[in-house]
């Protein structure tokens, strides 16, 4: 605001105060007919008394013209100036931003002192992880965290790289890229067409060594998906022998993974998290694993 209009405002202010201090100082006084107590002023035969304003009233009058003259002292309302106190809106509202980053630091400072097992049975604690998994992981994950193609389910049993609580700290801090080769070429039409047959039968029939593909299983993929196909969290090698796909269990979907590759990419969150809240995921997350083995006996 230039100069100018600053004074301006004050100048009005002070002369709209001084103007009202007038007016009712000016009508206390009225020149009164002595010996009956009216103006003289006579309507239609109705005399017009004068009696004064109430006291009660011109007091309140005063005080209400007193306070604004605080108020002004004190706070910003004339033109330019601060006030005695400097308060201004944006500093109210720092403050209290400052306040409530000291409670949810606190807050968070009493959630890191426990471990990720403990944290999982606090129910205040699984509230506030809730809410930061739905703001940052259910865009893939799902709301329920129960996934969808190509981004797994974190409600169940099975996982592409372990359930104890360093492993999905691990997964959640680091990041995760699984790597599914292609086979097309090596396999072959017809290598591939039988390989996925024998994959797509592996819930329950188990592995097979002694089938071709049995034998090509072992020499190809066991490496990673293990001897008995139930996986490595090492290398994020999901289990082939649950019945569980990531990308689809029907033979034409698994055909594809097998052909072309599979390459899920979970992003590191150590740069968009903090340690405080990957610590409440992870607790989040290790519980939601713990009601799905209960579910599971
Ligand atoms: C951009 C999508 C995306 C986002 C956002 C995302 N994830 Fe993931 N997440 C994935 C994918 C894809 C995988 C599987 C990676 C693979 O196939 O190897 C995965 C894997 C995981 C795993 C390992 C699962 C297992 O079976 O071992 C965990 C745990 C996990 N995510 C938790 C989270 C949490 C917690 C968040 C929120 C901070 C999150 N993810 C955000 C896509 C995402
Ligand atoms: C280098 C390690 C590696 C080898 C070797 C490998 N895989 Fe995989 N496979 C993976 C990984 C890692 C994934 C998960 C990919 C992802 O998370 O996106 C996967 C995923 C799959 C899937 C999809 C599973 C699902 O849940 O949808 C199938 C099917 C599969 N592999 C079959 C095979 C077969 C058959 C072979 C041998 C011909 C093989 N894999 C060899 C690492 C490997």
């Amino acid at each position: 605001m230039s100069n100018f209009w600053s004074l301006w405002i004050i100048l009005l202010t002070a002369i709209s105060i001084a103007l009202i201090v007038w007016l009712l100082f000016s009508n206390r006084k009225i020149t009164v007919n002595k010996e009956n107590k009216t103006t003289g002023h006579v309507y239609d035969g109705i005399e017009e008394y004068d009696n004064p304003l109430p006291s009660w009233w011109i007091k309140m009058f005063v005080i209400s013209i007193v306070f604004a003259i605080g108020y002004l002292a004190l706070y910003p309302g004339l033109g330019n100036y601060p006030g005695l106190l400097h308060w201004t809106s944006v500093g109210k509202w720092e403050k209290e931003v400052q306040q409530a980053e000291l409670a949810t630091e606190s807050l968070y400072q009493g959630f890191m002192n426990k471990d990720v097992v403990a944290l999982a049975d606090d129910k205040k604690a699984m509230r506030l992880g809730k809410r930061i998994f739905a703001n940052n992981c259910a865009i893939c994950h799902g709301v329920n965290a129960e996934g969808s193609y190509g981004f797994p389910n974190l409600t169940d049993h099975d996982w592409l790289y372990g359930s104890e609580p360093e492993q999905i700290r691990m997964s959640i801090t680091q990041g995760r890229n699984g790597a599914m080769p292609a086979w097309a070429s090596i396999l072959g039409n017809d290598g591939l067409e039988s390989m996925s047959q024998y994959v797509s039968n592996l819930h329950t029939t188990g592995t097979d060594a002694t089938s071709p593909a049995g034998k090509q299983f072992a020499m190809l993929c066991s490496a990673c998906h293990g001897p008995e196909a139930k996986g490595n969290p090492l290398m994020g090698a999901p289990n082939l022998s649950d019945n569980i796909w990531l990308y689809g269990g029907d033979v034409g979907q698994i055909k594809q993974s097998i052909a072309a590759g599979r390459a899920g990419q979970m992003p590191a969150h150590h740069d968009k998290l903090s340690e405080e809240k990957i610590h409440l995921l992870t607790a989040y997350v290790y519980q939601l694993r713990q009601s799905s083995d209960a579910n599971a006996k």
